[in-house]
């Protein structure tokens, strides 16, 4: 497929590997395993003499389709899927550090990120400095002779801070690290960060990449001998949580309608950021596509659009941000994100529940916080529900 398609095409003619059916719609590989011809072709199959497929926790040809049409958006050598977002940051690291190895990682995180950085990965002896999203030389003034791993996500959940890609690409580099960015908000239809210098990008394919809330998934992408050779993909192989079929399924049909999905997600996203601006009861709101957001510019350079997750803060802490919550009639209450029907979270007791009092104030992580992942129904249903729990 040629590079120069544009990320709607791709989203639709890429992965496809047609049966002897010829059927237009991909087809699923419901199977664990695949026969050999002979005790020969297994022997050659297992000793990577000869190509194909074993069993399907090493590969699958669903799985194959759904790695390769989103390699192909993401601009990517290679992809290995996961079962879910979080399964792909840790087979980076699993699959890349080993024992006595040191972590710089973003201090804006998903709340699940943090306890696995802090309270796994500390147990198997590989520590993590956090610091700020935004600082550079916070970044730089981390670094460690045993520094392997630079992570990040942009923008970050829920107070949608900006990082400087390229800057911090530059840093891992001098640091002889890897830089790796969770791409989760933005999708490659907003934002490319291996050309803007990451080693690797992760998914949570769980999130817009399905697009509907149906299922979990993940993947990680990058340079071929990385990914292959690097032990992410042996990581996975072997310990297991590498993507069913069916879910790759899912995956690889939502992502046909990414590029119309992201487009008004953004769109909606922009309407509704700019009508909380105007709230009184509101003390902030964080959207990218904001002038008022401090990395504005950073985001116009580095995004195509602002994404489709505002955050804002409303005055009155958490009894305020519940009663916003649960005066809802439309928008759901729950912690999914980049779903099709808009949902609403209160970060400090959901998400970002159990990381420590004192991680969420340093992540500014606050109890009147509120995030909105706005969704594809019209803006002005949309502001009517956040209305009618937000004090005039
Ligand atoms: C930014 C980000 N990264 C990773 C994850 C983890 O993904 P999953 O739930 O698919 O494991 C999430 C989940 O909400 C997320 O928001």
């Amino acid at each position: 497929m040629s590079d120069d398609l544009e990320p709607e095409t791709l989203a639709l003619h890429t992965g496809i590997h047609r049966s002897q059916f010829n059927e237009h719609s991909e087809a699923m590989y419901l199977t664990s395993s695949f026969v050999f011809e002979s005790a020969a072709q297994a022997a050659a199959r297992f000793s990577g003499e000869e190509p194909g497929n074993i069993y399907s926790r090493f590969t699958n040809p669903t799985v194959t389709a759904m790695q390769e049409r989103l390699a192909a958006l993401e601009g990517a050598e290679a992809c290995v899927a996961t079962s879910s977002g979080m399964s792909a940051i840790l087979a980076c690291v699993m699959g890349l550090l080993s024992a006595g190895d040191h972590i710089i990682a973003s201090r804006s995180l998903f709340g699940a990120t943090v306890s696995l950085f802090t309270n796994i990965l500390n147990r198997f002896n590989i520590q993590t400095t956090f610091v700020s999203a935004t600082d550079i030389d916070e970044w730089r003034a981390a670094v460690k002779v045993n520094t392997k791993l630079l992570f990040l996500e942009t923008p970050s959940n829920p107070l949608t801070e900006i990082s400087d890609i390229s800057a911090l690409s530059a840093v891992a580099k001098q640091a002889n690290a890897w830089l790796v960015v969770d791409n989760c908000f933005c999708t490659p239809i907003l934002q490319k960060p291996l050309e803007l210098g990451a080693d690797l990008v992760i998914h949570s394919a769980t999130k817009y990449l399905d697009g509907q809330g149906r299922v979990l998934g993940g993947a990680v992408l990058g340079k071929r001998d990385l990914l292959m050779d690097g032990g992410i993909f042996g990581f996975l192989r072997t310990a297991g949580p590498t993507l069913s079929a069916f879910n790759a399924w899912v995956i690889l049909k939502g992502m046909e309608t990414l590029k119309i999905r992201m487009d008004t997600h953004c769109a909606h996203a922009i309407e509704i950021a700019r009508w909380l601006e105007a709230q009184k009861s509101v003390s902030r709101v964080f959207y990218p596509g904001l002038s008022s957001h401090p990395q504005y510019e950073l985001a116009k350079c580095q995004q195509t659009a602002g994404g489709g997750i505002v955050t804002f803060e409303v005055k009155g802490g958490k009894e305020a941000a519940w009663r916003v919550i649960d005066n809802t009639k439309l928008i759901s209450i729950t912690a999914n994100l980049g779903d099709a029907k808009s949902t609403l979270t209160h970060p400090a007791t959901t998400t970002h529940g159990r990381i420590s009092q004192e991680a969420r104030d340093a992540a500014g992580i606050t109890d009147g916080l509120l995030r909105v992942a706005v969704g594809l129904e019209s803006p002005q249903d949309l502001k009517a529900d956040l209305a009618r729990g937000l004090l005039s």
